[in-house]
């Protein structure tokens, strides 16, 4: 089915220079862009987006990860497009992402686990879990009207 999903690239991903390779991949995957925004989300914003992470002792570390930090979100659209941006993106845990993937090819490794530190996973990149988490995220980060398909050139 064809359906819309929702993107982050986190500030690590910003920062580091990674916009154009993360934006390339789900491109060339056939995902299409429907809309895109550099913002410097609040944290309200942040605390609605990972509603299911309050409780978690990482949660406070992933507030100042990616509050008033850089971030792109991204809406896309396409054939199975929450499960598609999922592949591209890999597992949460970069020592666990596959080569091939965001994650896999780009996240650093660190020893943050190890040491059983409360400090959230740099992972570069965030994809909506499922349908409805999408279309709730899409609603946080966009304004419906301002998502359209951009086209392609004949
Ligand atoms: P994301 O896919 O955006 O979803 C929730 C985020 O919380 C996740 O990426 C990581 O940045 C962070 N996160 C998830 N699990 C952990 C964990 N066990 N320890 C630290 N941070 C985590």
């Amino acid at each position: 089915a064809v359906e819309r999903t929702l993107v982050l690239v986190k500030p690590d991903g910003v920062q580091r220079g990674l916009i154009p390779d993360i934006l390339e991949r789900f491109q060339t995957a056939g995902l299409e862009l429907l809309g895109l925004e550099l913002t410097y989300p609040s944290e309200d914003r942040i605390a609605q987006h990972y509603e299911e992470h309050h409780d978690e002792d990482f949660y406070p570390t992933l507030l100042d990860y990616m509050v008033d930090q850089p971030v792109i979100a991204v809406a896309y659209e396409g054939v199975e497009a929450v499960s598609t941006a999922r592949k591209l993106v890999g597992d949460t845990e970069p020592h666990n992402a596959a080569p091939g993937t965001i994650r896999g090819d780009h996240a650093h490794i660190t020893t943050q686990h190890a040491n059983n530190e409360a400090k959230p996973v740099k992972n570069l990149v965030h994809a909506a879990e499922d349908r409805d988490a999408a279309e709730r995220e899409l609603n946080l980060w966009f304004d419906e009207g301002d998502l359209r398909p951009v086209g392609r050139l004949d």
